[in-house]
């Protein structure tokens, strides 16, 4: 139950930061949209794939593998055009990158990120490690990184929603539930990844 209301309240949250910053108004407005929609929603709806109030719920497990790293690969789209343009603003601005919270840990989230899109190769094919390690641990590894690529993504979103931009725009209200969203959605991805695999990590 509390699943369904976090993944719309994700969906819903999107359609308002697109509504708010109104994408082709400016350069910088697509940054917040496409990262919005690569995490809060294509990143969120790609972890619960595997859940059976998932987009894939219902179908075989291998669909529901084909789907999570589809909907990945749309995420990784959207992160890299948000990515550039953030950065490209600046450079035209002539601002310095990476002074604020959000700028450095937004760096350091989409280093891990773009890391564990590629490691996921390998667990998508687990014979290529075959000798190296068991399908099983590469699983649980996987797990563990997604979980921390993806909270980290939810902090950066939330400091990204601290910023002037955003709270010139909304009532304190909207304020406290979107970084109130993200910081559940972090919590019900962890407590996910520890119910399935905390006995192999420990
Ligand atoms: C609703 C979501 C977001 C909003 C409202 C937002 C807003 C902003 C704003 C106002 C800036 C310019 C000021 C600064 O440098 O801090 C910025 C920069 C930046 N953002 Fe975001 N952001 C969001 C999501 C994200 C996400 C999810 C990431 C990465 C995963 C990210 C990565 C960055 C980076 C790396 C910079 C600094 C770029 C540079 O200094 O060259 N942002 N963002």
């Amino acid at each position: 139950m509390l699943h369904h209301i976090l993944r719309t309240g994700g969906v819903v949250f999107t359609l308002f930061v697109t509504y708010l910053a109104k994408p082709g108004s400016s350069l910088f407005s697509y940054h917040p949209t496409l990262m919005t929609v690569a995490f809060t929603g294509l990143m969120t709806e790609a972890i619960f794939m595997f859940s059976k109030y998932g987009l894939a719920g219902g179908r075989l497990h291998s669909a529901k593998i084909t789907a999570h790293w589809l909907v990945l690969m749309l995420a990784a789209v959207a992160h890299g055009v948000g990515y550039v343009t953030i950065y490209y603003n600046k450079e035209l601005n002539s601002k310095p990158h990476y002074t604020s919270w959000h700028g450095s840990l937004g760096l350091s989230t989409s280093v891990l990120f773009w890391l564990q899109l590629s490691v996921g190769i390998f667990v998508r094919y687990p014979k290529l490690l075959k000798s190296v390690m068991q399908g099983r641990t590469l699983k649980a590894i996987h797990g563990l990184f997604g979980m921390m690529t993806f909270g980290a993504a939810m902090i950066t979103v939330a400091l990204g929603l601290w910023s002037n931009w955003f709270q010139d725009k909304v009532p304190k209200l909207t304020l406290y539930s979107g970084v109130g969203l993200h910081i559940l959605l972090m919590f019900i991805v962890c407590k996910k990844f520890l119910m399935k695999y905390a006995w192999e990590i420990l």
